[in-house]
């Protein structure tokens, strides 16, 4: 076996049901590991987890919103109950609400803090938990955090998204930490993706014009590939291989990293 290959292995993504989640997921079940896709959306995410399924691979459906505790505990004790083991969970689901600080609504932030970090954090305690010596999977594992380049730049429009994804990264590196310290035998690492048109991806650039910070969404898009070394946007697919990486035995010295996909665009 390849040190890329996830064959035997069980993972759980979050934000599952579509965007970067869902490509991450088909990405994980190609390398071989078997999927339990998490999310808010349970039709698309039964649909998502189908078409997985109608590949070969074994993958499947567990409703979870990650801002629930309670609902973490059951998605981890599904997933395990499921695939038999818990060796991969990617904290994938996230939202973005575009907003200058001059118009900032508290509201708008909290669900933002809720969602990104406290959602992602949440799915770090039951992935350990569960991954740990002792626990309902305990053969340790790869947790992957999906943070943003936007936790390495300064974007206008969206300073508290930024901020969870700075929240994100630090905690990803206090996991890799106590985890290591305790033996838990679980590597923590986070992801920068940068600018991909999934329909957050587009809905930023939409909305970040809308408040009249570029002329147009085609300016606002024109923009962040002007800053980007490779001279494009990211694709599904370059985030989804970062994850395979970072899941498989070829990153088994990779621990509390926060790894840039983006081009270039946040060095
Ligand atoms: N698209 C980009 O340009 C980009 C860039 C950097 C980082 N990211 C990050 O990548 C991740 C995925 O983004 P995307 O572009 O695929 O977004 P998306 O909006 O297309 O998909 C997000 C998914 O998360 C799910 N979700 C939202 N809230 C949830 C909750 N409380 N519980 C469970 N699931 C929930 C949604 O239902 C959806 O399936 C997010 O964390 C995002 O911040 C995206």
């Amino acid at each position: 076996m390849g040190v890329f290959e996830l064959t035997g292995r069980k993972a759980l993504v979050t934000g599952g049901a579509r965007g970067l989640g869902a490509g991450m997921a088909e990405a994980l079940a190609a390398a071989g590991a078997s999927v339990m896709i998490a999310d808010v959306l349970k039709d698309l995410g039964e649909q998502t987890a189908g078409t997985i399924a109608a590949s070969g691979a074994t993958a499947g459906f567990v409703q979870l919103d990650v801002t629930s505790d309670a609902e973490w505990e059951q998605a981890v004790a599904h997933t395990v109950a499921e695939l038999g083991g818990l060796d991969i969970v990617v904290n994938n689901a996230g939202i973005e609400i575009t907003q200058l600080l001059v118009d900032l609504d508290a509201d708008d932030l909290r669900k933002m803090l809720d969602v990104n970090i406290v959602g992602t954090a949440l799915g770090v305690k039951h992935a350990l938990r569960a991954m740990r010596p002792g626990g309902a999977a305990g053969a340790g594992g790869s947790v992957i955090n999906i943070a943003s380049v936007a936790a390495t730049i300064a974007f206008p429009g969206i300073a508290g998204y930024s901020a969870t994804k700075s929240a994100v990264d630090r905690l990803t590196r206090v996991a890799a930490m106590e985890s290591g310290k305790l033996g838990y035998g679980v590597r923590v690492n986070c992801l920068y993706p940068g600018l991909v048109p999934t329909e957050m991806g587009m809905k930023l650039a939409v909305e970040t014009a809308g408040l009249g910070l570029f002329e147009s969404p085609e300016a606002a898009v024109t923009a962040v590939v002007g800053l980007t070394p490779s001279g494009r946007l990211g694709e599904v697919a370059d985030m989804a291989d970062a994850v395979v990486f970072l899941a498989s035995d070829a990153a088994r010295f990779v621990n509390g990293v926060g790894l840039p996909v983006d081009g270039g665009m946040g060095m």
